[in-house]
């Protein structure tokens, strides 16, 4: 009689996945999180599990599972796990860190904010930012940089009104030395290891005593004022003025930081890949130079003209399939439920990995090649819908999504109506998957007027 191969119903695990690596799953994650991720795709299929540090993990990389880690099944879910843990202490207990009734209060009132026709009042701020910037921006550069000064910047003005240069520098650089920490203080899995006495840590901590001032002053100053703002701040502050308990000054200090970093190194690598893209594939840069010649001739985009950008919009889309910048999600299983159809056990890390998911070729037709045309919508028929999920899903989906959209459009419109950007010989980018997904060493392109 031969064996019953396993199947569904028979295993109740999934696969393990045989990482290679002397210090297995953990080791292989700590070396280069990217190639394990596709390489337990591509060895385990759906599922793959293993021991990160002390902890069960599973990957997941079905969009039925991810469907059900983020929407369908998300109650049976937490976010306790060790890079929120590291992430509260930046950003304390604001939208992306904090759970049940908090995050409830803290969604509801920012949610007025984001609205189409509130962010419509930011977009000449953008167009502002941007044709600064586009004023000299020639010869070679380093785009990554400079696509991070100019969110910063847009961010900055749009959320608190700072036009004070030094204030958003001090702000960009605290953040950079908070962030740059984080990593290590994820996966060294030694308790306490944020306190040990290491520059890395004294950066660490620097960098967020510089943000609890800078942001506190910019509270502080606001409520002593009756100026009006058309800023974000203002917003927060009139929504959370309807509420029972106002919002006290922390939990201020704690939203805006979210909103920061949330806000600005994300948009930034939007931008930073969508032009690297481009400079690789010089028949979608002539494509987007035709539309946006056509449709604006010169001018900087307004809401009415988005709907118009489609081969823009796309171009943007298809550059975060292949670099999403948040290139995955943790959550903590917090009561058993089912993934892949196996009971995934109460205490297990759960890890869903845009990055992988869309490069998967179960999903996508020639996963790694460049079609933004792939996203129109006669052939995007049939995808299952959670193949492409660089701003999460369900409840917990970004708050910024229309934001972030408009924009990376409205500052590639501007951009690209002046320059193109080429890709200089020798200078390919080194993924770096900290926070976000960014080039390792920045990106260095040469940018030319058209
Ligand atoms: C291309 C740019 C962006 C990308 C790819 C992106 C992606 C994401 C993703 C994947 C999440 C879920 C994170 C998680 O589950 O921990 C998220 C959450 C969030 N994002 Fe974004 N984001 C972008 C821009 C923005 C902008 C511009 C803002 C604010 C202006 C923003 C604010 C937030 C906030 C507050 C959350 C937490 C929402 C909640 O849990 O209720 N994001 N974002």
């Amino acid at each position: 009689m031969t064996a019953l191969a396993p199947t569904l119903g028979h295993t109740t695990r999934p696969p393990t996945f045989d990482a290679g690596h002397p210090l297995g799953v953990t080791g292989a994650f700590g070396a280069d999180p990217i190639a394990m991720l596709l390489s337990a795709h591509r060895q385990c299929g759906p599922v793959a599990r293993g021991r990160l540090g002390p902890m069960e993990a599973w990957f997941a990389f079905d969009p039925e599972d991810v469907d059900r880690v983020l929407r369908a099944d998300a109650h049976s879910y937490s976010k306790a796990t060790r890079g929120y843990d590291k992430l509260r202490l930046i950003l304390g207990e604001g939208l992306v860190t904090s759970e049940g009734e908090t995050w409830k209060r803290r969604r509801r009132i920012a949610n007025p904010a984001f609205r189409k026709q509130r962010i419509e009042g930011f977009l000449g701020t953008m167009n502002a930012s941007t044709v600064q910037l586009a004023e000299g921006w020639e010869g070679e550069r380093d785009v990554a940089h400079d696509m991070m000064a100019l969110t910063l910047d847009i961010a900055c003005r749009t959320f608190f009104s700072t036009e004070v240069e030094s204030e958003t520098e001090a702000i960009g650089k605290a953040m950079e030395g908070a962030l740059s920490q984080f990593n290590h203080l994820v996966s060294t899995p030694l308790p306490f290891v944020e306190y040990w006495p290491t520059p890395g840590n004294a950066r660490f901590w620097a960098g967020i005593r510089t943000l609890d001032r800078v942001v506190g002053d910019i509270v502080r100053e606001r409520r002593a004022s009756d100026a009006e703002h058309h800023d974000l701040l203002e917003m927060l502050l009139e929504a959370a003025d309807a509420e029972e308990n106002p919002m006290t000054d922390r939990e201020l200090r704690d939203e805006l930081v979210t909103m920061l970093s949330a806000g600005h190194e994300t948009t930034a690598n939007a931008l930073t890949w969508t032009l690297y893209c481009l400079s690789l594939h010089p028949v979608w840069a002539r494509r987007v130079e035709e539309e946006l010649d056509a449709v604006l001739g010169g001018r900087p985009m307004t809401m009415a003209d988005m709907g118009r950008l489609q081969v823009l919009r796309r171009v943007l889309d298809e550059s975060m399939r292949l670099y999403p910048p948040v290139w995955m999600l943790g959550r903590m299983v917090e009561e058993e439920t089912t993934l892949g159809g196996y009971a995934v056990p109460k205490g297990t890390l759960v890890f869903l990995s845009p990055y992988a998911t869309h490069r998967s070729p179960q999903y996508w037709e020639n996963p790694e090649g460049f079609d933004p045309d792939r996203f129109l919508p006669e052939r995007s028929e049939g995808r299952p819908k959670q193949a492409y999920f660089p701003f999460s899903a369900g409840s917990r989906k970004c708050i910024g999504d229309r934001f972030a959209i408009m924009e990376a459009m409205s500052v590639l419109a501007v951009l690209l109506q002046k320059y193109r950007v080429e890709a200089i010989p020798g200078e390919a980018p080194v993924l770096d998957p900290s926070v976000t997904l960014r080039p390792k060493h920045g990106l260095r392109m040469r940018v030319v007027p058209r």
